[in-house]
């Protein structure tokens, strides 16, 4: 049985001081919520003073980004060392540090390979442009991406894919759940051909895009798909708070 994982990504938002009453607000109702497992992935700023308010929770810390070289003269990098002292997942090409900071399928390559070998579970997103979806090219620029993502790289266990079409991040505009729940077929297949049938029943696939407490349930009631990355709501106590609930009253259900 794979638990699912609902995973925040604050993205570019909150202060230290701002993320330290945004853990507060949820810390406790977030805690108590069996069956699910819960990641906040604060900014860099934050890390350290978000893993010491979530000591002995069952909240896990997650970064949102990383670079791929152990150290060195990388002015204003972050590495996987730093970050496996403090958290035990991270991001890897979200849609905006490939569109924004150009990130490649190589540069995602290199740095899950970085991540697995420091004992970090990379949480990879892949997804379509709008453009790519209207031609009809989705299946195609997955299938791309995910062999792209893990080429040459022997054992993933245990890492997390986020499919997240572009068209939906931020957008209010969420996908359907039978759309969301095929990508994750098709991306559990594309991993079965790659490592083989254990690895791609084990294996987590998240949707993200314009996730809500009003929504979730289309997702998470589906077969394929293990959770959420969630952008936006991630930033209200209560509405991430909902969403993990949600989660946890379907997925623990059935
Ligand atoms: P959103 O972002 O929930 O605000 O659409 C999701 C994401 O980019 O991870």
């Amino acid at each position: 049985m794979r638990v699912p994982i609902i995973a925040a990504n604050w993205k570019m938002n909150t202060t230290p001081g701002e993320a330290v009453e945004l853990v507060k607000a949820m810390k406790k109702k977030l805690t108590g919520i069996q069956g699910v497992e819960k990641v906040i992935c604060p900014p860099f700023v934050s890390l350290t003073i978000v893993k010491d308010l979530l000591k002995n929770t069952s909240i896990r810390l997650g970064a949102q980004n990383m670079h791929y070289a152990r150290g060195g003269a990388y002015t204003g990098e972050i590495s996987p060392v730093m970050l496996s002292e403090l958290c035990d997942f991270v991001i890897i090409g979200h849609s905006e540090r490939r569109a924004y900071f150009g990130e490649t399928d190589q540069t995602v390559n290199k740095k899950i390979r970085a991540a697995l070998e420091l004992g970090l579970t990379p949480i990879v997103c892949v997804g379509e442009t709008l453009d790519q979806n209207e031609a009809g090219e989705t299946i195609e620029v997955i299938t791309r991406q995910v062999k792209a993502a893990f080429s040459g790289i022997e054992a993933i266990e245990g890492t997390v894919i986020a499919y997240e079409p572009i068209w939906a991040i931020g957008t209010g505009k969420a996908a359907k759940g039978d759309q969301a729940n095929a990508i994750s077929r098709l991306i559990r297949s594309v991993i079965a051909q790659l490592y083989g049938a254990q690895v791609a029943a084990d294996i987590r696939i998240q949707y993200g895009g314009s996730v809500t407490a009003t929504n979730v349930d289309e997702f998470i009631g589906q077969t394929d798909v293990d959770g959420a990355l969630v952008g936006g709501a991630s930033l209200k106590a209560a509405e991430f708070v909902g969403i993990v609930e949600q989660t946890s009253k379907l997925k623990t259900a059935g």
